[in-house]
């Protein structure tokens, strides 16, 4: 049996309510929205559904002020829900038009209405709930035709650039700097607060299975990362990981770096891993790179761009299954208006 912490991942679209109200349907579609990725795995995110509207807003008590005080993890984890959101609805034959917050504003503002069925499903849609971050080893080959239906993909002012020529080994070295400059104590002490034990019941974190760790490992994580840089200690794991078991690198980048660009590029990168999770790809996102310092000018210079790199992540084709990690349940985060 399916404990509950894993329970919104069994989600069932026969189970759509077609007869219900407006307002039950747009309920039904955060079924789909909270099986989006976020940091740390926080699922900082809260529905409020009226007749034929829903705001998507931060929900503040599950952010992560120390390793991201501007909040750009957090807008970049809600545009992969809202992306999710917008997916389901084109699926049930609802149509989205969608209001982005200015960087004084919080709230994603969704009008729907409704539209022809048939015209709208998505192939990504199945993948909605089969798409999970991988973190282990992917084979060597990455198939030239996979590129220009992942490039297609991105929505107008983002891009995906997808690196599998030598410059990935700049990346590769990018992240693991990053990641190990990332882990000062205040960001320990954070992240230490949501690597749980395998066996965990909580409905947030990340159980260190997730991360590859066996049982008792994933049982003292917690403590051993608010004791130690474990990125320094691990650094020839994610070396060998990044550098021989990684055969490309996405970026997500945007033209600029507001809560409307981190969305829209949430919104990019979920499309990129629903699309990869379709075609039997896996995707794992390395955050480090794009927002501890200035690391991001350095991908900036490894990809000649301008545009500002906001979402990095592993892909390719995986050699093992990886597990999915826990959610809240829809319920526990919709209010209805
Ligand atoms: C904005 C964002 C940043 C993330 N950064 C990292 C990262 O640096 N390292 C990592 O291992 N996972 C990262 N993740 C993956 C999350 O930890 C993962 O989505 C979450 O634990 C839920 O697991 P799932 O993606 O398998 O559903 C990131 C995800 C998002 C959306």
């Amino acid at each position: 049996m399916t404990s509950l912490n894993y329970q919104p991942w069994k989600i069932d679209a026969a189970a759509f309510p077609s007869a219900g109200s407006f307002r039950d349907q747009l309920a039904f579609l955060v079924n789909y929205a909270v099986l989006a990725p976020s940091g740390h795995n926080t699922q900082p995110w809260k529905f409020i559904v009226s007749e034929n509207k829903m705001i998507l807003a931060p929900e503040w008590s599950r952010d992560l002020p120390k390793s991201d005080p501007a909040h750009r993890q957090l807008f970049i984890s809600l545009g992969c829900a809202l992306e999710n959101l917008l997916i389901a609805a084109g699926q049930f034959g609802l149509n989205a038009s969608v209001t982005y917050p200015s960087d004084t504003e919080e709230n994603i503002i969704l009008s729907f209405d409704v539209w022809d069925r048939s015209k709208h499903s998505s192939p990504l849609f199945a993948a909605i709930p089969d798409r999970r971050s991988h973190r282990g080893s992917y084979f060597p080959e990455f198939p030239s035709e996979n590129m220009p239906p992942l490039l297609e993909l991105a929505l107008p002012d983002t891009q995906i650039e997808i690196v599998r020529d030598e410059r990935r080994f700049g990346l590769a070295d990018l992240s693991i700097k990053a990641g190990i400059a990332a882990m000062t104590d205040d960001f320990r002490d954070e992240l230490s607060q949501y690597v749980i034990p395998n066996y965990s019941n909580r409905m947030v974190g990340m159980p260190g299975k997730c991360h590859n760790m066996p049982l008792p490992v994933s049982m003292i994580a917690g403590w051993l990362i608010k004791r130690v840089n474990v990125a320094k200690m691990n650094e020839g794991v994610e070396r060998k990981l990044l550098e021989r078991a990684s055969p490309a690198f996405g970026i997500v980048t945007a033209i600029g770096d507001s809560r409307r660009d981190w969305i829209r590029a949430g919104q990019t990168f979920e499309r990129a891993a629903l699309h990869a999770t379709w075609r039997g790809m896996a995707t794992a996102p390395l955050a480090a790179a794009v927002q501890v310092g200035d690391f991001f000018r350095d991908v900036q210079k490894i990809l000649g761009t301008m545009m500002r790199p906001l979402v990095m992540f592993r892909i390719g084709y995986p050699k093992k299954s990886a597990p999915h990690s826990p959610r809240l349940p829809a319920s526990t985060v919709t209010q209805l208006a």
